[in-house]
């Protein structure tokens, strides 16, 4: 190869995401039902697009500034009041990002020195492990069993932090299990991350979206948590609006202070229309957000319905986000293997577990933020498909 066309050497360790490789299969085929990316269905509520178009109207189509518009952290730090009595300062401890994802990257960026290992969960986010790379850090997989309802055991964290060990990352509710945590569960991660002194990323971008009056507790609400504890946010699941890219970051000064660094020379700032369309959502009617939750509810029963009568598959309730992952170990079939059978016999484009890490072999994703007729239809279709395969 030439020297000019060749990549960095970060990027060797760099896979592209699973996820995104089965999407592109399934654009080369027509009538293919995708249970693929977790994307809601639904319309951005048309009071938030309002706020953005009313903005543009006015002229607001210049830079932000680089930690975000006023209004809009002025409202995001009265919403971590609201939802979870936490203070902070809309000046310095809040930060608008390009969606939970960028969040994370600079989180990292930010943070991780070269060789400071980082607690991912696995099967996690597929972001997760390349990011801590591209930051120079070293991933440790802190694996999530269904015989523990898909959450960390603390025997698992202890036993896998070390001298170099400085941030951990959670995820709850959690993508791509379902699986969220209760008080004491999260009470005795604080604890763990207290006293071994690390950095928590805790991606919280889909606290809204969880089932049976589950509670989501926020990590920085817990004991000496606050200043430790980056929590992430989006906007992405929670109004309906993956396209705006806009999301933001809650912690401390010290903590917020070098991501903003890298946000800047990256970004310079997010999208001054997404920020009011981010801005009049948060400030609207929240009832928008009721009626998705309650239309992923009766897909998520669909879909746990039909799957456990299929013989191959045995899932668990999912108690948070929009994912069903059922464990397809009895089909003989490995995680990539089934997926293309999905493919090809179902036209149902689904994700290998193994694309969120070597746990999530034995696994499928299947995203339940497409519509109840698509869902019974691929429902159908994978049933028949399996039946063949028996
Ligand atoms: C766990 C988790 N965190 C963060 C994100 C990033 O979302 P966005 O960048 O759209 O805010 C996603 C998206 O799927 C996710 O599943």
């Amino acid at each position: 190869m030439v020297r000019v066309t060749e990549p960095a050497k970060r990027l060797e360790a760099i896979k592209p995401s699973g996820i995104r490789r089965f999407f592109s299969l399934a654009a080369e085929r027509p009538s293919c039902i995708s249970l693929s990316v977790g994307e809601p269905d639904f319309c951005t509520p048309a009071h938030a697009l309002e706020g953005g178009w009313r903005a543009v109207r006015d002229g607001k189509t210049h830079y932000a500034a680089t930690n975000g518009v006023a209004e809009l952290r002025e409202a995001l730090v009265q919403k971590a009041c609201r939802d979870y009595g936490l203070n902070y300062d809309p000046n310095s401890e809040v930060l608008v990002t390009v969606g939970g994802t960028q969040a994370i990257s600079i989180a990292l960026m930010g943070l991780v020195n070269e060789g400071d290992e980082v607690l991912i969960p696995d099967p996690g986010f597929v972001a997760y492990e390349p990011c801590v790379l591209l930051a120079g850090g070293v991933p440790v997989h802190v694996p999530l069993r269904e015989d523990n309802d898909f959450r960390p055991s603390i025997a698992d964290v202890t036993s896998l932090i070390t001298d170099k060990s400085r941030v951990m990352i959670l995820n709850y509710p959690n993508n791509p299990t379902g699986s969220m945590l209760s008080y004491d569960e999260v009470a005795q991660l604080s604890k763990v991350a207290v006293e071994r002194d690390l950095t928590v990323i805790s991606d919280e971008v889909y606290e809204k979206i969880r089932y049976d009056g589950a509670k989501h507790y926020c990590l920085a609400t817990f004991p000496g948590m606050q200043e430790r504890t980056l929590v992430i946010g989006s906007f992405s699941k929670t109004y309906a609006m993956t396209g705006l890219r806009i999301g933001y970051v809650y912690g401390s000064k010290e903590l917020i202070s070098p991501l903003w660094l890298v946000h800047q020379y990256t970004v310079a700032c997010v999208d001054t229309f997404s920020q009011y369309v981010a801005l009049s959502a948060l400030r609207g009617p929240q009832e928008c957000v009721e009626e998705m939750l309650s239309e992923f509810d009766r897909r998520r029963h669909l879909v746990h319905k039909r799957l456990n009568e299929i013989t191959a598959f045995k899932c668990q309730l999912p108690k948070g986000a929009f994912y069903a992952f059922p464990n397809i170990k009895s089909s003989g079939l490995s995680s990539e293997e089934l997926a293309q059978v999905l493919l090809k016999e179902a036209n149902v484009l689904t994700v290998p577990g193994s694309s969120f890490g070597a746990c999530g072999e034995g696994y499928l994703r299947m995203s339940y933020a497409a519509s109840y007729e698509d869902l019974e239809e691929a429902m159908n279709r994978i049933e028949k498909a399996m039946r063949n395969l028996a």
